[in-house]
C-alpha cells in the first residue's frame, strides 16, 4: 500500500467548511484522511504500491504477465493507469483499467481471479489507487468530508491449495447511477470554460440514497457468496468491507451476526479512499497479522454505477514469497 503524507484532520475541515469533528466522526466515524501532493497521480500511487506488492511476492516485476488497475481518477481518459504502471515497473504483460467507481477493485481483483485459474495468466498485479481529492468540490460539506487518496496492490497467482475457489458476486444497477457521479469531463459532457464554472468536474452525490443502497447491497452479496459456499458467518476469519461509513459496516455486521471483531476497520485514519480502501485495508490487515495462512476472507465493496462485488478466498503464501528472496533492485520510481 501507499499513501500520501499530507493529512488533513476534522479540525482542518473546520476551517474549511461548516462542519465540525463531532458531526464527521458520529456519522461516518472518520477522524482523517491522507491528501497526494501536487506531483502525486493515481498511477505514481499505484506504482508504489504495485512495487511494494511485487516485492512482498517475492517475484521479479518482469515474472508479472498482466496488469489491472482499478480506478475512478484515473491519470488520463487515456492512455490506461494501468499501461503508465507497467511502464514504471517495467512489466512486459498486458495492462488495462477496470471502472466500476469504489467497486473497481474487487471488479478488478474477480477478473484477475478468474484469469489466474484459467492458466492463462502466471503473475497479475491488481492495484486500487485513487486521488479523489482532485475531484472534490471542497466547499461541499457533505462530500469533501468523506473521501481520501491512496492506493493498495495484490499479486494475484494460481494455487493448488484451499479448500474452496475464490468465489465472486458482481452486481449492478444502472438506474441508480445519478445518485453518485462525476457530471463532465466525459464526452458525454466535455470539459468547456462553461463545465469549469459550474463546477461540473467534481464528484455529485446523494449522500442518503447511496448510504440506504449500500446497507442493503453488502449484507445481501455477502449473503449470496457464503452461501454460494455453503459459509456460515463462524467460518469467516477476516470480513474486509469497502471502507466508506462507519455506521454503514456496523448495520451489516449487525445484520450478519459477524462478530465486529472478525471485521477490519481502518476508516478512522483514511476516509473513503474508493477502489484503494480494501487493499489498504487488507495489507494493513496482513502487516497487523491478522491474516494467517490458509485463513477465510470475505472482502464486500459498493460504489459509484451503481456497482457491488463480494468475494471469498483463502489466504495463501505464494510458494516464492517462501522459498525466494526478496527482489531489490526495484527500478527508480517516475510518475507518469
Ligand atoms: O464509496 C462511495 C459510496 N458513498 C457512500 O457510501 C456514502 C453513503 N452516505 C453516507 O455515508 C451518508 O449519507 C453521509 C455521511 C454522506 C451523510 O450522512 P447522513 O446521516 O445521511 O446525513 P444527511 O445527508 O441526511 O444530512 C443530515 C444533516 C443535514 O442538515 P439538515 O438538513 O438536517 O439541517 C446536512 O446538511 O447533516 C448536514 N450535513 C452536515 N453537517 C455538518 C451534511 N454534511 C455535513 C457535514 N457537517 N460535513
Amino acid at each position: 500500500m501507499y499513501v500520501p503524507e499530507r493529512v488533513l484532520t476534522n479540525q482542518d475541515l473546520e476551517k474549511m467548511v461548516d462542519t465540525s469533528d463531532e458531526w464527521i466522526t458520529q456519522r461516518t466515524g472518520i477522524k482523517e484522511r491522507r491528501i497526494a501532493a501536487k506531483d502525486e497521480t493515481s498511477s505514481s500511487m499505484g506504482t508504489i504500491a504495485g512495487t511494494r506488492a511485487v516485492e512482498s511476492a517475492g517475484i521479479d516485476a518482469g515474472e508479472v504477465d498482466l496488469v489491472i488497475v482499478g480506478t475512478a481518477t484515473p491519470d488520463y481518459m487515456f492512455p490506461a493507469t494501468a499501461c503508465l504502471i507497467q511502464d514504471n515497473l517495467g512489466i512486459r504483460g498486458g495492462a488495462f483499467d477496470v471502472e466500476a467507481g469504489c467497486t473497481s477493485f474487487m471488479y478488478a481483483l474477480s477478473t484477475a481471479s478468474c484469469l489466474a485459474a484459467s492458466g492463462a495468466y502466471r503473475n497479475i498485479l491488481v492495484v486500487g489507487t485513487e486521488v479523489l481529492s482532485r475531484i472534490m468540490d471542497w466547499t461541499d460539506r457533505s462530500t469533501c468530508v468523506l473521501f481520501g487518496d491512496g492506493a493498495g496492490a495484490v499479486v494475484v497467482t494460481p494455487s493448488e491449495e484451499g479448500t474452496f475457489d475464490p468465489t465472486f458476486v458482481l452486481g449492478a444497477d444502472g438506474s441508480g447511477g445519478s445518485a453518485l457521479f462525476l457530471p463532465a469531463g466525459g464526452s458525454f459532457q466535455p470539459a468547456s470554460s462553461e463545465t469549469v464554472n459550474q463546477g461540473l468536474h467534481t464528484i455529485r452525490m446523494a449522500g442518503p440514497e447511496v448510504f440506504r443502497f449500500a446497507t442493503r447491497v453488502v449484507v445481501d452479496s455477502t449473503r449470496e457468496v457464503m452461501s454460494r459456499l455453503a459459509l456460515g458467518p463462524e467460518d469467516i476469519d477476516l470480513f474486509i468491507p469497502h471502507q466508506a461509513n462507519e455506521r454503514i459496516i456496523d448495520s451489516a455486521l449487525k445484520r450478519l451476526s459477524f462478530p465486529a471483531e472478525r471485521c477490519f476497520l481502518n476508516i478512522d485514519r483514511y476516509g473513503n479512499t474508493s477502489s484503494a480502501s480494501i487493499p489498504i485495508a487488507l495489507c494493513e490487515a496482513e502487516k497487523a497479522g491478522r491474516l494467517r495462512a490458509g485463513a477465510t476472507l470475505l472482502m464486500v465493496g459498493f460504489g459509484a454505477g451503481l456497482t457491488w462485488a463480494a468475494g471469498a478466498m483463502q489466504w495463501q503464501l505464494t510458494p516464492a514469497s517462501v522459498s525466494r528472496p526478496r527482489a531489490t533492485d526495484s527500478r527508480e520510481l517516475t510518475p507518469a
